[in-house]
């Protein structure tokens, strides 16, 4: 068993308890901290957690705890991981890691020197179809990565603080760019390097300092390409989409909506249908197992068995500053309407990789373009002379 303090007992608080207390879970909230008596007080109650407190510092410290889950405000997860350090608890942080690179930084800087265990709560790549889609990638399947498109749009979110820019450090590009921007670089390959980014975002709807809209292109040191799509102005729930493109094949997935449950109902005993759902009659598209298929089961299970083993997860705050140091480019970019460079003070990938050759030899004088059977049945080639450059047609009966 392990024995885990929850800081924060909002949305994602919760969803993550549910995780982690699972179906006859062996992992346990022992020790609960939220800024609000009653909400400490209700979540022990629905929790059976014995230990609870409105004091961060009061929550972390217990002998009992081995592992906090920070799942606080953007502004208050370098306060808890400094918390963490102090006492010397292993550590795991919601996304983002922090308001920006800078936050980062400190906090990547701040576990190395504690020694601390550190894991990046980053559950889009933990989900069965992320874990399965890579798999094949990896394989081989899909060849050399060309192109890792994600989008996440939604409503917007649902508490104040994430519209405030002081609190969230930002607007959709950093709420759910975040996990965009993670899901293309996983698929790409973690050790290729971001370069620079080139960005558009707007104010489109909602009242507020921040962008509810935007649309990103990351590229990649080896002449990959990462694009995220995100937005608070979406209507009709939560899309999450990717696309990915090789040399040798294509995946789609579709995460959330219409995923091959789809119901209908007039409205009577209507109630909550899946995160972000807009509406709870007419024809829905519920979700089976939403910590299942939004992959925060996964995620734990990497994270505690690599906790236990000694080892480190698949996603950790190394991780968090990258995307955190690709999404201040995004916003430099958004503001200078120019290719932004991705700084990186700490890189722990390859560097020097050139973009792999794309030419396929056909013979000693041409290279293949393309290969055809037509609808008339006949093989079709298109080459190309290697001395001349001439392109040419060949039907191979
Ligand atoms: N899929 C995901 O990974 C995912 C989804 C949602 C949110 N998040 C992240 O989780 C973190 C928390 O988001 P949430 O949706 O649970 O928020 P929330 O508003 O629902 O909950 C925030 C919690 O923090 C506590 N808190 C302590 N001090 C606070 C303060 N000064 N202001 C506001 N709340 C305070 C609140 O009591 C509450 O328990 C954020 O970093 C967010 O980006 C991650």
């Amino acid at each position: 068993m392990t024995r885990i303090a929850m800081l924060g007992t909002g949305f994602i608080g919760r969803f993550y308890t549910d995780s982690l207390h699972g179906y006859r879970s062996k992992d346990k909230i022992v020790s609960v901290y939220s800024r609000r008596e009653e909400s400490v007080k209700k979540f022990m109650a629905d929790y059976d957690v014995p230990f609870g407190t409105t004091n961060m510092e009061e929550a972390i410290n217990r002998p009992d705890v081995e592992v906090v889950c920070v799942s606080l405000p953007n502004n208050l997860h370098e306060e808890a991981v400094m918390l963490c350090c102090k006492h010397k608890k292993a550590v795991m942080v919601t996304k983002p890691l922090g308001r920006n690179a800078e936050e980062g930084k400190r906090m990547l800087e701040a576990v190395e020197k504690a020694g601390i265990f550190n894991g990046y709560l980053e559950d889009l790549v933990y989900t069965p179809k992320f874990l399965k889609a890579h798999e094949s990638i990896l394989s081989g399947a899909l060849g050399r990565i060309l192109w890792a498109k994600s989008r996440e749009t939604h409503p917007g979110p649902h508490s104040e603080w994430f519209w405030d820019m002081e609190q969230a450090g930002g607007g959709c590009i950093l709420d759910l760019g975040c996990h965009c921007v993670e899901i293309a670089r996983t698929y790409i390959g973690k050790d290729i390097k971001p370069i620079e980014v080139m960005c558009w975002a707007d104010t489109q709807v909602k009242p507020i300092d921040a962008e509810d809209h935007a649309i990103g292109l990351v590229k990649y040191e080896n002449g990959a390409i990462g694009q995220f799509e995100v937005s608070w102005t979406f209507r009709g729930g939560l899309d999450l989409r990717d696309e990915v493109m090789g040399s040798e094949g294509t995946i789609w997935t579709n995460g959330f909506l219409r995923t091959g449950f789809e119901m209908f109902t007039t409205g009577k005993g209507a109630d909550y249908v899946a995160e972000k759902a807009e509406s709870n009659t007419g024809w829905l598209f519920p979700v089976g197992d939403e910590l299942n298929e939004l992959g925060y089961n996964h995620m734990f299970t990497d994270m505690l068995n690599a906790f236990e083993q000694g080892t480190q997860p698949k996603e950790t705050f190394y991780d968090g500053y990258v995307v955190n140091a690709i999404l201040d480019a995004a916003y430099r970019s958004a503001k200078s309407k120019l290719w932004e460079p991705v700084k990186l003070d700490v890189w722990r990938g390859k560097t020097g990789f050139t973009k792999d050759s794309h030419l396929q030899e056909y013979d000693a004088d041409h290279y293949l373009v393309k290969e055809e059977v037509t609808h008339y049945g006949a093989k079709k080639l298109i080459l190309k002379n290697k001395q001349t450059g001439k392109i040419s047609e060949k039907i191979v009966n």
